[in-house]
């Protein structure tokens, strides 16, 4: 078994720094970061079926069902460059797919290390979308705040001078995506802390931090 074989899930609300910290992981630990938002956005700009079925639903800031992304993310876990390890970010989303995910790791002979919540109030959350804003190129994520490329206008990972904010990140939809938070997807917190691979660490401080909180976490899972 490789080294740094470890799965992991990391929930918390929209805008709470899933994203940002997965791909802190990907890159420190070889594990792969696996955004089902990222997937359903990059279907919708491909015009494929399940995009199609994705768009509006997502611009509403409302859930895709629960079929079409477990059949997704199962596909997705089956590639080979999730044998090292993989972090689940926006998935799963609901107490059925956390169900689904637990039938589906034992199918395919898989475990997780950890369930870790990155906890941030709804005060934060508008700022936090608002200011978002990503490489056109090769998708590095910003905040005109928070997170600023070291030089204006340009990509520190690629150089690229292009940026795209996403559709759903106004302050209106923020709103229903956070209403959906908290009626379907906060439910699957205590589902994990049922099973004792709940972790939670505080989303409100800065990007390094949070950071250094989750790497004590998943250093432990390899260290065991
Ligand atoms: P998805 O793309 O997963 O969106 P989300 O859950 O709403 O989460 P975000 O990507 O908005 O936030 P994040 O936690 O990744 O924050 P980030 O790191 O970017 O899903 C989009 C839509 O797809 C859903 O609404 C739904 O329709 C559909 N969907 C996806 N998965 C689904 C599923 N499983 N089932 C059904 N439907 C599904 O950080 C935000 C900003 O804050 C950034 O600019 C960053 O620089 C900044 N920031 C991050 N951390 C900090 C910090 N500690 N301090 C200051 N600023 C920070
Ligand atoms: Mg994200």
């Amino acid at each position: 078994m490789a080294k740094n074989k470890v799965n992991i899930i990391l929930m918390g609300p929209p805008g709470g720094g899933k994203g940002t910290q997965a791909k802190i992981l990907q890159d420190r630990y070889g594990i792969i970061q696996l955004s089902t938002g990222d997937m359903l956005r990059a279907a919708v700009a491909s015009g494929s079926e399940v995009g199609r079925q994705a768009k509006a639903v997502m611009e509403a800031g409302k859930l895709v069902s629960d079929e079409l992304i477990i059949d997704m993310i199962s596909q997705r876990i089956d590639q080979p460059d999730c044998q090292n390890g993989f972090i689940l970010d926006g998935f799963p989303r609901t107490v059925p797919q956390a169900e689904a995910l637990d039938r589906m790791l034992a199918e395919k002979g898989l475990k997780l290390a950890f369930a870790i919540e990155i906890r941030v109030p709804d005060d934060y959350i508008v700022e936090r979308i608002t200011g978002r804003f990503s490489c056109a190129k090769c998708g590095a994520g910003y905040h005109d705040k928070f997170q600023k490329p070291k030089k204006d206008g340009v990509c520190d990972v690629c150089g690229g001078t292009e940026f795209i904010r996403r559709a759903d990140d106004n302050a209106e939809t923020v709103k229903k995506r956070l209403d959906a938070y908290h009626a379907q997807t906060a439910p699957i917190i205590p589902y994990y802390g049922g099973k004792s691979i709940l972790r939670v660490v505080d989303g409100t401080q800065s990007i390094d931090q949070v950071t250094g909180q989750l790497v004590g976490i998943v250093d432990s899972a390899l260290v065991s």
